[in-house]
């Protein structure tokens, strides 16, 4: 049986991966920071050796994207040396390697979708973390696919669309910013193409994985409350009224060659799916 070693499972990426490769019949091993710290190369050496992974979806990050601007030390050693770690572990073994990078690793000062050969110049620290991360996997492990998704929500997470809905609750008025444009990403989208990359094997290299289309978080929020059903005053504002420790890219939309579909179908299965959960609860 295929096995597949996710570092990262308990996150919001893992925790919907890790029962979707369960179901598709792939033995999994939940790798995260109590039994395999990506930053210990000795234990993760020894956990790596002795599972036997055939594939290693490296998902553990470092995402805390304001707190990595004073947090720095922290975030480089997560994000680079966890990652480099990763890299020259696999490639020890001849074990393939997907690893989960970002739409901040572009400064956002295009106007056309970003292809993954484009120039990147990342604008924050946590973007200049991921991308040393990127490198170090494609210098030490062929084996590779970086796989760069954005504005990610999941039922596992602390995310925007939970935010929003939250606030909604508690407030008249959302104002939300509507000068910065991305594509939103179910978790459950990247988690399909990651699957069916292990089934299919296509070439390895860096993909853009993000749900297809584009919007500014204002956009993002209206279709959120309409398809949520909830009713409340929403203003479109510039980034200069919520200024954040981080910068953030003013247009990070990818282009994704039609991996994922419309931002819009997979954010109605999402709501839909939520609130079956939250009814269950
Ligand atoms: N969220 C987004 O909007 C977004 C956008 C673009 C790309 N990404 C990328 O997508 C991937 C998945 O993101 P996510 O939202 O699922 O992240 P997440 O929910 O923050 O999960 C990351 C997981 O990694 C674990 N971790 C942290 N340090 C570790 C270490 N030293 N060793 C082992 N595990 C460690 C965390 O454990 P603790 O919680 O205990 O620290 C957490 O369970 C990440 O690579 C992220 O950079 C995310």
């Amino acid at each position: 049986m295929t096995k597949i070693l996710v570092t990262g499972a308990k996150g919001m990426l893992g925790g919907d991966l890790c029962p979707m490769l369960k179901d598709e019949g792939f033995e999994v091993f939940e790798a995260d920071l109590h039994n395999m710290d990506i930053t210990d190369v000795t234990m993760a050496k020894a956990v790596i050796n002795a599972e036997k992974p055939d594939f290693i979806v490296h998902a553990a990050a470092y995402t805390d994207v304001d707190r990595a601007e004073t947090e720095k030390d922290r975030a480089v050693l997560i994000n680079k040396t966890g990652s480099e770690n990763m890299a020259k572990i696999t490639a020890g073994l001849g074990i393939p390697v997907f690893c989960i990078s970002t739409d901040y690793v572009f400064d956002g000062t295009e106007n056309s979708p970003y292809k993954p050969d484009d120039p990147v110049n990342p604008i924050n620290f946590y973007g200049q973390t991921k991308l040393d991360g990127e490198i170090a996997i494609k210098e030490h492990n062929p084996r590779h696919y970086i796989f760069r998704t954005s504005w990610l929500y999941g039922i596992h997470g602390r995310n925007f669309a939970e935010t929003m809905i939250r606030l909604a609750g508690e407030n008249n008025e959302l104002r939300v910013v509507d000068d910065q444009k991305g594509c939103p990403t179910w978790t459950v989208e990247l988690a399909r193409v990651i699957i069916s990359f292990i089934k299919d094997r296509p070439a390895y290299g860096t993909y853009h994985v993000c749900g297809s289309g584009s919007t500014s978080w204002y956009g993002f929020t209206r279709k959120i409350m309409e398809l949520a059903d909830i009713s409340v005053k929403i203003t479109p504002v510039s980034s200069e009224e919520f200024p954040r420790p981080a910068k953030r890219p003013a247009y990070s939309v990818m282009d994704n060659a039609n991996l994922c579909p419309d931002w819009q179908v997979s954010l109605k299965e999402y709501i839909n799916r939520r609130n079956m959960v939250k009814l269950s609860s």
